[in-house]
């Protein structure tokens, strides 16, 4: 954005929209420079995902003013719920689908992803990203084309079943312990948490918890200005021997 001259406009989402733009606030808030759109479905930090209605109703709003929808799915494989787990690329050309290997893929700090993006963008953006990165490395890319084998294929599936697994145990044990998870993550791997029953910021919240229980949670104010004191993000990436203990831990501190 910054290298186009663009200027990115940050609007709130709340659980009663899935954390998720809607509709509405997208016409509300296109001005006549308004390029595009731009959301992460299932989304960092909520783990949740767009309705598909609704991110409709948001590529028709964009194409009525001869915008873009931008749509970052790199948690699309990591997805629970069959409602939500389809992508936005089907919605027409005028989207573009953001992706990497490094989610579904588990392959974090390689350097490597896709967009899909109409045709007449593919030059503009070859150009883009000679200028910012020149190409992805080799061995990333060899090591990419080893994901589609079926033997780690398999091993993918076995990770996101392990992924939802945890997702369950986690957010009950949250939703039990008092720092409730308004929307089930129906994707990637992270919970994020109401704290406002022990703190009003969850900045100082988490800064206790890591010194005194030695539980690492992410505060909200990582993540933008949005009701960042109410809420923590939470990863189940870890093991669930792991979050088990990091449960026990968290239900002993609010409990002193
Ligand atoms: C929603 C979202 N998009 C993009 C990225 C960046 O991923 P990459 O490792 O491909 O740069 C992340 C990483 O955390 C993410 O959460």
């Amino acid at each position: 954005m910054a290298a186009a001259g663009a200027k990115a406009l940050a609007l709130p989402a709340g659980p009663e929209q899935r954390f998720q733009l809607d509709a509405d606030t997208v016409a509300a808030r296109w001005t006549p420079n308004t390029r595009a759109v731009l959301l992460a479905s299932p989304s960092n930090p909520t783990g949740t995902s767009i309705a598909p209605g609704e991110l409709g109703r948001i590529v028709t709003e964009a194409r009525a003013r001869g915008g873009l929808t931008l749509v970052d799915e790199i948690y699309l494989g990591l997805s629970y719920d069959d409602r939500y787990a389809h992508s936005a690329l089907a919605l027409g050309e005028d989207v573009i689908s953001i992706n990497s290997f490094s989610k579904y893929f588990n392959m974090t700090g390689w350097r490597l992803g896709w967009l899909v993006v109409p045709p007449t963008l593919v030059a503009p953006i070859e150009k883009l990203q000679q200028n910012l990165y020149i190409c992805a490395s080799s061995i990333a890319q060899h090591a990419a084309l080893a994901c589609f084998e079926a033997e780690s294929l398999a091993v993918y599936e076995q990770r996101r079943q392990a992924f939802r697994e945890r997702r369950d145990f986690i957010v009950g044990a949250l939703n039990e312990i008092g720092l409730t998870v308004p929307v089930m993550p129906d994707g990637a791997f992270y919970a994020w948490a109401d704290c406002s029953r022990f703190s009003n910021s969850s900045w100082d919240f988490c800064m206790d918890l890591m010194q005194q229980a030695h539980v690492a949670l992410t505060p909200g104010r990582d993540f933008g200005p949005a009701a960042a004191e109410r809420y923590l993000r939470l990863s189940f990436a870890s093991s669930l021997p792991q979050l088990q203990e990091a449960a026990a831990r968290l239900s002993r501190f609010v409990s002193t």
